[in-house]
């Protein structure tokens, strides 16, 4: 099948792109590069460096690829910078999207999926959070990643466009940007390995939903046979403290880094974790990683990558 990846130079849209490489899928690539890494495209995509905001290089590419099916993530992923700039926050991920969902209604799309967030909830009325959880966004970023889930239904009742949304828990792995506002575990792992002071704030019995990234492109595999119009949490449904997780971390890595706790961050949610039930039911979806192994993996990845041994991977050529 022809299938488009925005985003597909990030942290997660590169493994889903790898893993439809290895299926066999005609696969191309639009990313602006603005957070990813041309290096981390697989070499056997078509890549094309260009903005979801430029409609009129956005029509173009589709009409040269004519996908099946769009796989939607790029995205402004920084709940900070969607504070300090809501209005840049909303350009990329609302109006992005919508450039978006006009060319997969043009161009005859038979699908999109799209990469949604834990972050449309809000902060948990109960856990675990399901699909019927109320929407109560606390930042810009929930907002816009929500908005689009709306649209993405609108343009399905209106022009027959199939979806499936995906509402990630907390990614990790390999490829995370340990920078700025990555992940909690490429922020440990960096700071460990630089021999850094790992910082933890509040007292680090915060519960997070963690789920690896190799799982999370399997989810995407799925989602293009099934899961037709519908929404799906993406979580292991297994609650995980940062105290525990750096832990765990220190176990794999064999080393005893106490943590420099400092003041909880205001508006820091307690406690939260997905059910994953209807994912299994109706995608045939649930996680092969438990976190012991994913954090061996992502360990293994970072410890190659400071060695100088981890390589660039990709790096294929730009289309026009
Ligand atoms: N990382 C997580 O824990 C997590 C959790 C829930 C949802 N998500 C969603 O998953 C998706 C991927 O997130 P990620 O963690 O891989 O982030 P990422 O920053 O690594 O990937 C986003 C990619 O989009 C590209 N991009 C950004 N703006 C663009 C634009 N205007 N035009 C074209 N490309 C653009 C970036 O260069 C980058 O390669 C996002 O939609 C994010 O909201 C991520």
């Amino acid at each position: 099948m022809r299938i488009l990846v925005t985003g597909g130079a990030g942290f997660i849209g590169s493994h889903v792109v790898d893993r439809l490489v290895a299926a066999d899928h005609h696969v191309a690539v639009i990313d602006n590069l603005s957070s990813g890494l041309k290096e981390h495209i697989n070499g056997k995509a078509v890549f094309y460096r260009c903005d979801i905001g430029d409609t009129e290089r956005l029509e173009r590419i589709f009409a040269a690829e004519r996908p099946d099916y769009v796989i939607h993530h790029a995205a402004q992923i920084s709940v900070q910078n969607s504070l300090s700039d809501p209005l840049q926050d909303a350009r990329v991920n609302i109006m992005g999207t919508l450039n978006l969902l006009n060319c997969c209604r043009d161009f005859g799309v038979r699908k999109i999926i799209y990469a949604s967030s834990a972050a449309v909830y809000g902060n948990p009325e109960y856990l675990p959070l399901d699909e019927k959880h109320s929407l109560n966004p606390l930042s810009p970023y929930g907002v816009s990643k929500h908005t689009p889930e709306h649209y993405i239904q609108m343009y399905a009742g209106a022009y027959g466009l199939n979806y499936t949304v995906l509402r990630y828990a907390n990614a990790y792995g390999p490829r995370q940007d340990a920078l700025g506002e990555g992940g909690v575990v490429s922020i440990f792992i960096d700071r460990l390995l630089q021999e850094n002071p790992v910082v933890i704030y509040g007292d680090g019995e915060q519960t997070r939903d963690f789920v690896y990234v190799e799982d999370l492109a399997e989810a995407n595999l799925m989602a293009l046979e099934r899961g037709d119009y519908g929404i799906y949490n993406i979580g292991t449904s297994v609650r995980t403290s940062v105290n525990s997780l750096l832990e765990a971390i220190n176990e794999i890595n064999g080393s005893h880094a106490r943590p420099v706790h400092k003041p909880a961050r205001p508006g820091d949610i307690r406690h939260s974790y997905m059910c994953g039930e209807k994912a299994r039911l109706e995608l045939g979806w649930g996680p092969k990683f438990s976190l012991y192994e994913g954090l061996e993996l992502t360990l293994k990845y970072y410890l190659n990558l400071y060695t100088g041994k981890g390589g660039m991977e990709g790096a294929g050529s730009e289309a026009f």
